[in-house]
């Protein structure tokens, strides 16, 4: 009987906050807003690179300091990440993975994000706040693609572990977690209203 095994596996983590973090995910929802709203930096950041809605990613560093929602947020991420950290059996050297940076991005209807991956982090992450309907999935790419020469594309309904692109569906709550070299992008942004989402980065 032969057996196939599954080497090299790329983790995508997924967990909803849902039920005990509604609560906080309204804060956070009505911070993102506030904040954006405030962060004349930031959205002179937005407006220069032409980025289609509002990050704080170049303006803020101290969402957790500023709002106590973000600092019972990572509390959280915390956790989460320790148990991607042990599932991908990460050997720490007695050290555990911290948080290095999380900023918030609020993009506009039409608006998208272009492939790219988190330098300097371990794991990374995102947390959708809002994500209306036709709001556009995050699209994560086989990291061996460029070695690909002669590889066939795969079948249309091939299972996703077998894909070379899989696009994750979130929903209000989803908290999901890869590793940072991760190649990732968020298509044209199909919904009539905004996508708020929080994202953070990792480090060893
Ligand atoms: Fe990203």
């Amino acid at each position: 009987m032969s057996h196939i095994e599954s080497l090299f596996v790329t983790h995508l983590y997924r967990e909803e906050l849902g039920g005990g973090s509604r609560r906080l995910l309204k804060d956070l929802q009505h911070s993102c807003r506030v904040i954006a709203g405030d962060d004349g930096a930031g959205q002179n950041w937005a407006m220069a690179k032409k980025y289609p809605g509002y990050t704080s990613y170049a303006s803020l560093n101290d969402l957790p300091e500023r709002d106590p929602a973000f600092a019972e947020l990572v509390e959280i991420l915390d956790g989460h990440v320790a148990e991607f950290a042990r599932t991908a059996d990460f050997d720490l050297g007695g050290r555990r993975l911290s948080i290095n940076s999380i900023w918030i991005n609020i993009l506009d209807p039409g608006g998208f994000h272009a492939s790219h991956i988190h330098p300097h982090s371990v794991v990374s992450g995102t947390v959708y706040l809002e994500f209306p309907k036709g709001a556009s999935a995050i699209k994560f790419e086989d990291p061996r693609l460029p070695m690909m020469m002669a590889a066939p594309p795969r079948k249309p309904r091939a299972r996703s572990r077998n894909q070379t692109f899989v696009s994750a569906e979130p929903k209000t709550g989803t908290l999901l977690l890869w590793e940072s070299w991760l190649r990732h992008e968020v298509p044209l942004n199909a919904a009539d209203s905004e996508r708020i989402s929080i994202s953070f980065n990792y480090g060893w």
